[in-house]
C-alpha cells in the first residue's frame, strides 16, 4: 500500500484541515510532516469549529491514528494548549504518537525569531514569530533538541547550552526580552507531550505501510512558501512539498501513492512577499469579507487576489499532483465576472512562469470568465450549481491538465462534493 500526500498548492490556508477531516475516515493513520505552529488547520463539523496548530487533522475520527513526524517542530506550550483545547470539546481524541526525532521549539527560538524580524525592519518576511525560522536552522545546523531527548537524564545541560548560546544572538540583536516566565512554562508544558507515546515513527510508518494501512501524510503552508521553491526569502523554513512527505515522516519516494493538491477557487497571502494577482480594489475587499480572510494563527488579514494558474502548474509540476481540490467556491458567488491569471508581463515580455528575479514587479494578464449569482453554501450536490461553475471547473481542469475530485463550498464537512 503507498502513502497519499495531501497539501497546499499556493501560500497556505487552501483549507488543508478541512479536507483532511473530511478524507479521515478512508484512512488508518494521518501523519503531518513539516512546519509547526505556525500553521492553523480550521475544521468545522457538527457546529464545532476547531483550530489545530501541530496537531494532524484526522484528531476527531475514532479510527484513525495520527502522528507528528519528524519533519514538524513542537513548541511544547502551544501543544499543551491544543491539547487542553481538544479535551473541552465534547469529543473523544483519536490515538497521537509523536517521533522521537521532531524538533523542540524553545522560548529563545521564538525570542530570535523575534528579534530576527525587528532587524529586517520593512523587509521582515512577516512570520508567525513561533520561532519556526530559529529552530529549523538549529536543526540543520546540526544542535538542536529533540522530541527523544526529553527522557535523557542530560536534558537540562543540553537546554541550557542550547539556551545560552541564543542569549549570546539575542545581546547581538541587542533585544530587550523576560524569559524566565516563559521558561517556567515551556518546562511544566513537557508534561503534556510526555502524556503522549514518543516513537520512531519512520519505523511505525514503514511496518503500516508493509501491512496495508492506509496513510495520509498532511502538509502545512503551501508549495509557494517552500524554502526551496517559493518567493524566497519570503517563505518558510521547511520543504511543503511531496519531498518534504518523505524526508518528514521517512516514506520512500516508490512509497508515495495520490498527491493531493489544495487550491482557492481564488487566491490569498499572509505576511509579505510577492503575489502578482493580489487586488487592491473592491474585489479583494469583497473576498477578503465573504472568504474571513483572516489568518487562523496569528489573526492578521489575509491579502487576496485572482487565482494564478503560472503558479498552480508550477506547484503541480514540483509536487506530482495527481488530483486536486478546488476550495472557498462558495467565495466567487455574486461576481459578474471572474478573472484567472494566465501569463505575467515582464520588462514587456509575457512569460507563462515565475521568474526568479523581479516577482514584485510581474504584471498578471488575466482572462475573463462568466460568473455566477447563486449563493453555493446551500446547495445539496454540484448538480444545483449554476452551468458558469461547472464551466469554471472544466476551464481549471484544462488549463491545469489534472482532474478535480473534490470542490468544496463551505466551512463544513458537509459542504464538500467528491466528482
Ligand atoms: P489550512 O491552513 O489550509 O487548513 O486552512 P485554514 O484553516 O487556515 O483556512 C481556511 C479557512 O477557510 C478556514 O476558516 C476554513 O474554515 C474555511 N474554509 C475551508 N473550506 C471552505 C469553503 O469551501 N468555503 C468557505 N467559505 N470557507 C472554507
Ligand atoms: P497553514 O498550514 C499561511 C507564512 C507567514 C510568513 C511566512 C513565514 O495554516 O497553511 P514563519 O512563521 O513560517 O516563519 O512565517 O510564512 N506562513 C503561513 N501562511 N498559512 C500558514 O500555514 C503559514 N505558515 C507560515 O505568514 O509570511
Ligand atoms: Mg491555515
Amino acid at each position: 500500500m503507498k502513502a497519499d500526500v495531501l497539501l497546499g498548492l499556493q501560500w497556505g490556508d487552501e483549507g488543508k484541515g478541512k479536507i483532511v477531516d473530511v478524507l479521515t475516515s478512508k484512512y488508518d493513520i494521518i501523519a503531518r510532516f513539516q512546519g509547526g505552529p505556525n500553521a492553523g488547520h480550521t475544521l468545522e463539523f457538527d457546529g464545532i469549529k476547531h483550530v489545530l496548530h501541530t496537531i494532524p487533522s484526522g484528531i476527531f475520527h475514532k479510527r484513525s491514528m495520527n502522528i507528528i513526524g519528524n519533519g514538524v517542530v513542537i513548541d511544547p506550550i502551544i501543544f499543551e494548549n491544543e491539547i487542553n483545547e481538544i479535551d473541552k470539546l465534547d469529543v473523544e481524541m483519536s490515538d497521537l504518537l509523536i517521533s522521537k526525532k521532531a524538533h523542540l521549539i524553545l522560548p529563545t527560538h521564538k525570542l530570535l525569531d523575534a528579534a530576527s524580524e525587528k532587524a529586517k525592519g520593512k523587509n521582515k518576511i512577516g512570520s508567525t514569530l513561533k520561532g519556526i525560522g530559529p529552530t529549523y536552522m538549529d536543526k540543520t545546523g546540526r544542535n538542536g533538541l529533540r522530541v527523544g531527548d526529553i527522557s535523557d537524564k542530560n536534558f537540562t545541560e543540553k537546554y541550557e547550552k542550547l539556551k545560552n548560546k541564543h542569549i549570546q544572538l539575542l545581546n547581538f540583536y541587542d533585544f530587550n526580552y523576560k524569559l524566565e516566565e516563559l521558561e517556567q512554562k515551556w518546562f511544566d508544558s513537557l508534561d503534556t507531550l510526555k502524556r503522549f507515546p514518543h516513537i520512531e515513527s519512520e519505523h511505525f510508518i514503514h511496518k503500516s505501510i508493509k501491512d496495508g494501512k492506509k496513510i495520509l501524510a498532511e502538509g502545512a503552508q503551501g508549495t509557494l512558501l517552500d524554502i526551496d521553491f517559493g518567493s524566497y526569502p519570503f517563505v518558510t523554513s521547511s520543504n511543503t512539498i511531496t519531498a518534504g512527505a518523505c524526508t518528514g515522516l521517512g516514506i520512500a519516494p516508490n512509497k508515495i501513492g495520490e498527491v493531493i493538491g489544495i487550491f482557492k477557487a481564488y487566491c490569498t497571502r499572509v505576511g509579505s512577499g510577492p503575489f502578482p494577482s493580489e487586488l487592491f480594489d473592491e474585489i479583494g475587499a469583497r473576498l477578503a469579507k465573504i472568504g474571513n480572510e483572516f489568518g487562523s494563527t496569528t489573526g492578521r488579514a489575509r491579502r487576496c487576489g485572482w487565482i494564478d494558474l503560472p503558479a498552480l502548474k508550477y506547484a503541480i509540476n514540483i509536487n506530482g499532483v495527481t488530483q486536486l481540490n478546488m476550495m472557498k467556491a462558495d467565495v466567487l458567488s455574486g461576481l459578474e465576472t471572474i478573472n484567472v491569471c494566465t501569463h505575467y508581463m515582464l520588462d514587456g515580455n509575457k512569460i507563462d512562469y515565475l521568474p526568479f528575479e523581479d516577482n514584485e514587479n510581474l504584471t498578471p494578464v488575466y482572462t475573463e470568465l462568466k460568473g455566477w449569482d447563486k449563493d453555493l453554501m446551500h446547495i445539496s450536490s454540484l448538480d444545483e450549481a449554476p452551468q458558469e461553475v461547472h464551466d469554471y471547473i472544466a476551464y481549471l481542469e484544462k488549463e491545469l491538465e489534472t482532474p478535480i475530485s473534490i470542490v468544496s463550498v463551505g466551512p463544513d464537512r458537509k459542504q464538500t462534493f467528491f466528482r
